[in-house]
């Protein structure tokens, strides 16, 4: 099991990277962390409800103003070992190295909505792991925002952070995500579920910290090409059925429509309207079964989400499904309460839940028979809740 390396620990790393390099102490640093979604999945672009918490995994920024003029920013990752200056003002990005390119649409939506930070200088000390569907690039983005926050002064709230980092995504990198990933690292917080009407962007902060059941990650290392294209393809579909159901978003159908309806939609279509529509549900149910401390119906519903996603949505894959079955098979005798993909899905992590007691018992019993059926080494991690972006100093 990994290791959790606490966010002071983080924060020291990135301000001596930050002093070593420029020769002087930072004047500001910000964090943002990655997120896991323990249910609503493929559900926040159709105005649905998700629940996510972010994870003790961070990307932390130093910072400090730069000589010169004009919106820059130069910026050394030490993940990347690669550093690279951006200009806010460039017509294009498609020079910069693909981390800099989400730092750059960040800065220029930020700098169009009236927050341009002058010249800067700063350093990206980060360990989200990437590609693993536990939003890696939210959290760039949103330590962007937040150092552009400090920086300018002015105090930006967390949702108005949340929709420039997601617009941000949609425009300069071209991936149309929906605003889990982003509203999650800006708005949850320490020792927190976070639920998400996607819709209104009301949001509802449930305590999580029964010390008795674990967050239990666990990063399939795979990662299937296929994931960029059939993310816009998925979208289209629930459009497409929104549009044949009549409705607005598939957040305003119901199970009973789309049976009506079935005969008339591409049998395709269907079953994704059928995850939508199903998952939405579940994640309400999820909110009564945690309210009344009911984990067997918790974890029930994780299995059921994950079939869905699995057969009706098809955005599991062989090892994702591999790694849930194990935890299913261990089962409630064994300590697992429920298990699911996370994120877009297509290789990245699994979600579990899992009696504390039980847990290093579970993660290692996982592990061996992933390494020994696929012979690929997962990595595995807990997680409490923790807090969303801040400005950490300055
Ligand atoms: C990605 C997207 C999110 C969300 C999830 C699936 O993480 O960035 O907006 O759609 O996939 O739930």
């Amino acid at each position: 099991m990994l290791p959790t390396v606490p966010l002071e620990v983080m924060v020291e790393t990135a301000k001596q990277t930050f002093s070593q390099r420029y020769g002087e102490p930072p004047k500001w640093v910000v964090m943002a962390p990655g997120r896991v979604n323990l249910i609503g999945e493929h559900v926040d672009y159709n105005d649905g409800f998700v629940m996510p918490m972010a994870i003790e995994r961070f990307v932390v920024i130093a910072a400090g103003p730069a000589d010169g003029e004009g919106d820059t920013l130069q910026v050394y990752s030490d993940a990347m070992d690669d550093e690279c200056t951006i200009s806010v003002g460039a017509e294009s990005a498609e020079e910069l190295p693909r981390w800099g390119q989400y730092i750059h649409g960040v800065l220029k939506e930020m700098s169009d909505a009236g927050y341009a930070a002058g010249p800067l200088r700063a350093t990206v000390h980060a360990n989200v792991p990437l590609g693993g569907g536990l939003s890696s690039s939210a959290a760039l983005e949103v330590a962007t925002a937040t150092m552009v926050e400090a920086a300018t002064g002015k105090s930006i709230s967390g949702p108005e952070k949340a929709k420039l980092c997601q617009r941000a995504e949609n425009i300069h990198v071209g991936m149309p995500c929906g605003i889990m990933d982003q509203f999650s690292s800006a708005v949850c917080e320490a020792d927190r579920l976070m639920q998400l009407d996607c819709r209104s962007l009301e949001t509802k902060q449930v305590p999580f910290t029964n010390p008795d059941v674990t967050v239990l990650i666990i990063n399939s290392n795979v990662k299937r090409e296929l994931a960029s294209s059939a993310y816009p393809l998925r979208r289209g579909q629930c459009e497409t059925a929104a549009k044949q159901l009549g409705v607005p978003a598939l957040r305003d159908a119901t199970m009973a429509m789309l049976d009506k309806m079935s005969d008339q939609l591409e049998e395709v279509v269907n079953r994704r309207a059928r995850h939508v529509i199903s998952e939405i549900g579940r994640v309400q149910e999820m909110a009564s079964a945690l309210e009344s401390n009911n984990w067997a119906l918790a974890g029930e519903l994780m299995y059921a989400s994950h079939d869905s996603l699995r057969d009706d949505y098809e955005v599991s894959c062989e090892e994702l499904n591999l790694l849930v079955d194990t935890a299913h098979q261990i089962g409630s005798g064994g300590g697992v309460i429920g298990s699911r993909l996370t994120g877009a899905g297509f290789g990245g992590c699994t979600v579990t839940l899992v009696e504390s007691d039980a847990v290093e018992d579970v993660a290692t019993r996982i592990a061996q028979t992933y390494q020994t059926t696929l012979d690929i080494e997962p990595t595995l991690f807990t997680t409490r809740p923790a807090p969303g972006a801040h400005i950490v100093e300055g």
